[in-house]
């Protein structure tokens, strides 16, 4: 894999008037942009077919969750717009749906286990009689089975998820701060060459360089970094 395309820039921005500055100011130091609610109802959908045009790849990171027929037809719509990843939540109805759905194009679906902002609490309270990384570990195990392409997950559970997944499910984990960079609301973080090492196949990016004083200057930091962990 190209080492640029390992990086993935979260457009977390409110307009495409916003994401279109920040694409044009990154040039071609990035080649990934990852398209979130946010950006997705606000026009985000037309612009990920801009980007696919111009030769960068796209993750929407949608989430999809519902009767398999409904996620099935979404996937299609997906897969026609050029899409790389599109994120699932992890039932095993939605990605039986959703992976026969991509069959034939260049999608890829990538599923959530459990979101980083749930506790065992949190799973209590939804009815599930699972620990976090019990039910983590259980949905990695039926993504596998069901053949999902791959996993977002934090670079702490990425080794862990390494000797569920098969060899060529990918590891797409967000919650990356350079050494020195703003935390933000993110608890759980790791730097680049650290998540590398601990088996991610791609780095989701969002603040550290939108709100950089030089954005391209951060990305180019943040590849150089990924290349330094893969050699
Ligand atoms: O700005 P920051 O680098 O924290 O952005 C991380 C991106 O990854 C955001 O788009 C966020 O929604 C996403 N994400 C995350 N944690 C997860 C899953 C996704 O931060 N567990």
């Amino acid at each position: 894999m190209n080492v640029r395309d390992r990086l993935i820039v979260a457009l977390d921005l409110p307009s495409v008037a916003a994401a279109e500055a920040l694409v044009t100011r990154l040039g071609d130091s990035v080649s990934f942009y990852k398209i979130g609610y946010q950006l997705a109802f606000a026009g985000g959908l037309s612009f990920a077919e801009t980007l696919i045009r111009a030769d960068k790849r796209v993750f929407l990171d949608l989430k999809l969750h519902d009767i398999g027929n409904t996620v099935a037809k979404g996937v299609e719509s997906v897969a026609k717009l050029g899409a790389t990843f599109l994120t699932v939540h992890a039932y095993p109805q939605t990605m039986h749906a959703a992976v026969d759905a991509r069959k034939g194009s260049s999608l890829r679906i990538l599923a959530v286990t459990v979101l980083t902002s749930y506790d065992d609490a949190d799973l209590a309270a939804a009815g599930y009689d699972f620990t976090v990384p019990e039910l983590v570990a259980e949905r990695a195990a039926q993504a596998r089975d069901i053949g999902v392409d791959g996993l977002v997950c934090s670079a702490e559970e990425a080794a862990r998820l390494r000797s569920i997944a098969s060899a060529g499910m990918v590891l797409v984990t967000p919650g990356i701060r350079p050494a020195g960079a703003e935390k933000g609301d993110q608890t759980r973080i790791m730097t680049p060459a650290a998540a590398i090492s601990a088996g991610a196949d791609h780095l989701v990016v969002g603040r550290p360089i939108l709100e950089a004083p030089d954005p391209k200057a951060a990305a180019e930091a943040i590849v150089a970094e990924i290349a330094g962990a893969t050699r």
